[in-house]
C-alpha cells in the first residue's frame, strides 16, 4: 500500500499573508531569515498578527543552518515557550526553524500547535516537506532531520515575498526546484500522483526559469514558479530523492557551495548515469522531455534524455551558473582529497535509498570526480 501525504494547507497568491489575521491569543514566535528585518515584506508579515498575541523574533538565521546557530533559537523557544513557530525566510529559515521545533520540543516536552512556513524563496520546497537540513560544522556534515510531523501544518505561498531575490539566488533555488522534479519522478516511491507533479515542475522551470531570471519583478511569473517549488516539495516529500541530493549535501558541508547549485552542477551527470544504469528511469525522464516540448514523441529514450541533460547545462549558461567546483573557484587538489569523505558521507545521507539505482562507490566517485573539474 502506497500512503500519499498531503497535510499542508495551501494558501497562494498575493493576499495569502492574510490566513495571519486568524491567529488569535497565542505566543507567535518567528524564525526568519536574516535579511528581513527593517524591510517592508516583514512589517506586512508583522502588522497582520494581531495585538491579542505575544510575539518573540529570531532572526539570526545562517544559511545551511549550523546546530550552534539552531541551539540559539532553541534557548529562545525555552524562554518564550511558544504556541505557533512562524518560519520565514528562504529553505534555510524554515529548516532553522523546523529544527528549532523538533529540539525545542524535546528539551520542554511540549508540543507547537502550529507551524506556518512563509517561503520567501522557490526553491526547496520546506515549506511541505518532513525535512530540516541542517549543518554539523565540526564534522564537514551536512544531514536532513526528516520527521513527518515537521510538516508544516500551514504554508503561505506570496509571490511578492520572492521578487527580492538577488539573481544568484533565483537561479540556485530555482534550479534545486528542478532537481527536487527529476530526482523525485525517478525515486523509488514515485506514483502516478508524484509523477505528475514532478513533470509540471520540470516543464514550468524549463519555461520560466531564466524570465524570473532576467525579470524579477513579473509577478505571474514568479507565483507560477513559486507554486511548482511547492509542487515539487510534495513530490520528493513522498517519492523520495536520490544521489544528486546525497553528493549535493556534501559539496555545500565540504565547500560551501549554495545547494541549488550544488544540485545542478551533479544533476546532468546524475540523470546521464541513472538514464544508462537504469532503463525505467531513462523512459521516465523521456517522457518529461517530450511534455515539456524538450523532444518529439519520434525521437529515441536515449537522445531525448540528451536533451534534458543539454537543457540543464544551457539553464546554468543563461543564468551565470558555474558548472564545476573548480569553475567555482575551489581548489582541485583539495576537493580531489576529500574523495573518501564524501562518497562515505553521501552514502550515509536520508537522500540515497530514494535512488533508482544502487551505485557502486566507484560509481559515486567518478560522478564525484568529474564535478570536480
Ligand atoms: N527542508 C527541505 O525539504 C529542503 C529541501 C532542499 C534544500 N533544503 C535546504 O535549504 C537551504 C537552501 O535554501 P534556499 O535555497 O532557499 O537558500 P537560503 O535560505 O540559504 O537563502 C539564500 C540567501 O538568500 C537570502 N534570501 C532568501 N530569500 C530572499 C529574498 N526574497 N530576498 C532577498 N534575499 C533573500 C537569504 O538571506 C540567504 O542569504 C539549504 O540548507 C538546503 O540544504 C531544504
Ligand atoms: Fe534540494
Amino acid at each position: 500500500m502506497e500512503e500519499i501525504r498531503i497535510p499542508t494547507k495551501i494558501y497562494s497568491g498575493t493576499d495569502s499573508l492574510n490566513w495571519l489575521t486568524k491567529i488569535s491569543s497565542k505566543k507567535v514566535f518567528l524564525v526568519c531569515d536574516s535579511f528581513l528585518p527593517d524591510t517592508p515584506a516583514f512589517n506586512t508579515i508583522v502588522g497582520k498578527i494581531n495585538s491579542s498575541n505575544q510575539v518573540s523574533i529570531f532572526s539570526d538565521v545562517k544559511p545551511d543552518p549550523p546546530l550552534e546557530n539552531i541551539m540559539e533559537g532553541v534557548k529562545q523557544f525555552n524562554d518564550f515557550k511558544p504556541q505557533i513557530i512562524v518560519g520565514i525566510g528562504g529553505g534555510s529559515a524554515i529548516d532553522t526553524g523546523k529544527a528549532i521545533r523538533f529540539f525545542g520540543e524535546k528539551v520542554n516536552h511540549c508540543e507547537i500547535e502550529e507551524f506556518v512556513a512563509i517561503p520567501t524563496t522557490s526553491g526547496t520546497g520546506s515549506e511541505v516537506t518532513n525535512t530540516s537540513v541542517v549543518s554539523d560544522t565540526k564534522n564537514h556534515n551536512k544531514f536532513p532531520i526528516m520527521e513527518d510531523y515537521l510538516i508544516p501544518d500551514v504554508a503561505l505561498l506570496d509571490p511578492k515575498l520572492v521578487m527580492t531575490a538577488p539573481k544568484n539566488v533565483t537561479a540556485y533555488s530555482g534550479l534545486d526546484v528542478l532537481t527536487h522534479s527529476l530526482e523525485s519522478l525517478v525515486a523509488q516511491d514515485a506514483n502516478t500522483i508524484t509523477d505528475a507533479l514532478a513533470e509540471k515542475g520540470i516543464d514550468i522551470i524549463f519555461k520560466n526559469l531564466v524570465d524570473c531570471y532576467k525579470d524579477g519583478n513579473d509577478e505571474e511569473t514568479r507565483k507560477v514558479v513559486h507554486e511548482a517549488s511547492c509542487a515539487a516539495g510534495i513530490a520528493f516529500n513522498n517519492a523520495g530523492l536520490g544521489i544528486t541530493h546525497s553528493l549535493a549535501h556534501q559539496l555545500g558541508a565540504n565547500f560551501h557551495i549554495p545547494h541549488g547549485l550544488a544540485c545542478a552542477m551533479l544533476l546532468p551527470l546524475v540523470v546521464e548515469y541513472n538514464a544508462k544504469n537504469c532503463e525505467p528511469a531513462m523512459h521516465k525522464y523521456a517522457e518529461a522531455a517530450r511534455k515539456a516540448g524538450l523532444a518529439s514523441t519520434g525521437l529515441s529514450d536515449r537522445i531525448a534524455v540528451q536533451r534534458i541533460i543539454a537543457k540543464i547545462k544551457q539553464l546554468m549558461i543563461q543564468m551565470n551558473c558555474p558548472r564545476t567546483l573548480r569553475a567555482f573557484g575551489i581548489d582541485t587538489e583539495d576537493a580531489k582529497s576529500k574523495t573518501d569523505i564524501v562518497v562515505a558521507d553521501a552514502k550515509k545521507d536520508g537522500t540515497f535509498p530514494g535512488n533508482p539505482v544502487v551505485p557502486s562507490d566507484e560509481d559515486l566517485k567518478e560522478i564525484y570526480q568529474r564535478v570536480i573539474k
